[in-house]
């Protein structure tokens, strides 16, 4: 039975792959107030500002292909049963292979009605503008979590959590919830190792730190995994 592996990822984990992070020195909230792109109100006042902006990152993901660190962590399942849960929107996890991928905020290649939620559709350009509209004649919306909206797979991301014999957390600041408060449903005690160039806001102990960017970072983890693994096997 392989052991279940989590990893909480963030913005930092595809910062390699040309997508920027949103609170780095010149990252996305440098040049965007939260409130005019990624809130309900927004859409309302300004929805071609907020489309704009969401084309704008549609447009860089359209050009971004997977880091070592997102194949280095598809490359775990051979050995752990790995489930990934993402802040990012992208679909780096996704295209590196990775199977198991839980998105909290959504997903940046999708957009969903605006009369039924539950018509969700995978764009084929990187544009979405007004005009576009679903089945039932309603604009479609980006189909992200924006600030002030409910995050519908946080009570799955928390059972996954749980059910934790490691855990991994790459490229997220961790100042964001409930995506930040995820980390302590972590079963007490199992190994948790982050991995992040900066100093994430982690107030647990017993932490392993690889302070290094992810597509390195994670390398280092497979090694100590593979340490661990081993000792973990030698006290069976
Ligand atoms: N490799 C690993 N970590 C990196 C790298 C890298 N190459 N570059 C930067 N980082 C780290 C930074 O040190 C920081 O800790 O990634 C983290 C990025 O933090 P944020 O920009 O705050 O991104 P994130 O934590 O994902 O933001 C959470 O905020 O705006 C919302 O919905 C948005 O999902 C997002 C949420």
């Amino acid at each position: 039975m392989k052991q279940k592996l989590v990893v909480l990822s963030g913005a930092g984990m595809s910062q390699e792959s040309g997508l920027k992070t949103f609170r780095d020195m010149g990252g996305i909230w440098d040049n965007y107030h939260v409130e005019e792109v990624a809130s309900p109100e927004a859409w309302k006042k300004n929805p071609e500002l907020v489309l704009r902006f969401y084309n704008e990152r549609r447009k860089a993901l359209w050009e971004a292909r997977p880091n070592a660190g997102h194949i280095a962590l598809a490359s775990l399942e051979d050995r752990y049963d790995v489930e990934i849960i993402t802040q990012n929107v992208d679909d780096l996890h996704e295209q590196a292979g990775s199977r198991k991928i839980l998105h909290l905020h959504g997903e940046l290649r999708k957009a969903r009605s605006t009369a039924d939620p539950s018509r969700i559709y995978t764009l084929h350009t990187p544009e979405l503008n007004i005009g576009d509209v679903c089945e039932l004649g309603s604009q479609l919306r980006p189909h992200i979590v924006w600030f002030g909206e409910p995050v519908p797979n946080i009570v799955k991301a928390q059972k996954i959590m749980e059910k934790a014999d490691i855990l991994v957390v790459i490229g997220t600041s961790l100042v964001v919830y409930p995506a930040a408060g995820l980390i302590h449903f972590a079963p007490e005690g199992i190994p948790i190792y982050v991995i992040d160039p900066g100093s994430p806001n982690l107030t647990l102990s017993g932490v392993v730190y690889i302070q290094k960017k992810a597509s390195e970072g994670v390398n280092d983890l497979l090694e100590k995994l593979e340490h661990y693994r081993l000792g973990f096997n030698q006290k069976e």
